[in-house]
């Protein structure tokens, strides 16, 4: 095994747990205005991977860094990120974040794939879910996360007692 210089590994474990400081890529109105001028369908034609679990491997990596803190291990919406609001008179609320559900039976993202890459890409604007599109994701890893949602996430586990 390769040693990780300490300075790296802690940067990774910086990343890995989210911390509890605003993100940068919060998505605001105007942002999203952005992203979605900049979002074609087109630019996820050309992606095609070895094979599904290529794809899922790398889905996994995604969901782990840029995903999990907000969404949860499991994609239930309990990653518990705490994100700093300001008030009107700046006042800083800390609130906890809690996305909705990806197990709610029937979940729209859950078998639509072009929708779930737009709404990667895009965000919605209403709330934080990061712009990934214009914030840090290739539209590669877009995918690559999209598909692991769809053949994971969402899948049905053989042990239904498992956390969900
Ligand atoms: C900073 C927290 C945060 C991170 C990080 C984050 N999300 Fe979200 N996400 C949210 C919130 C909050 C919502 C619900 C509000 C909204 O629509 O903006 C949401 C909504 C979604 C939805 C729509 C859910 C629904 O049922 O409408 C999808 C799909 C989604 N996120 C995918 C992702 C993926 C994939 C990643 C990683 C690449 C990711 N999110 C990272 C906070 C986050």
């Amino acid at each position: 095994m390769r040693r990780v210089p300490l300075g790296i590994a802690i940067a990774i474990l910086l990343v890995a747990c989210g911390g509890n400081k605003q993100e940068q890529t919060t998505a605001g109105a105007d942002s999203v205005g952005i992203a979605l001028a900049q979002y074609a369908p087109a630019l996820f034609d050309s992606i095609s991977w070895p094979d599904d679990s290529a794809a899922v491997n790398r889905g996994s990596v995604v969901w782990t860094f840029s995903c999990k803190r907000c969404h949860g291990e499991t994609g239930a919406g309990d990653g518990h990120f705490v994100q700093q609001v300001k008030d009107a008179d700046g006042k800083l609320v800390a609130d906890t974040l809690a996305p909705p559900s990806m197990l709610t039976p029937g979940w729209t993202y859950g078998t639509d794939k072009v929708a779930l890459l737009k709404y990667i890409y895009t965000g919605s604007g209403q709330q934080p879910m990061p712009h990934w599109g214009i914030s840090g994701l290739k539209p590669r890893d877009i995918d690559a996360v999209a598909v692991y949602i769809q053949k994971v996430v969402v899948a049905p586990k053989p042990d239904s007692t498992k956390a969900r």
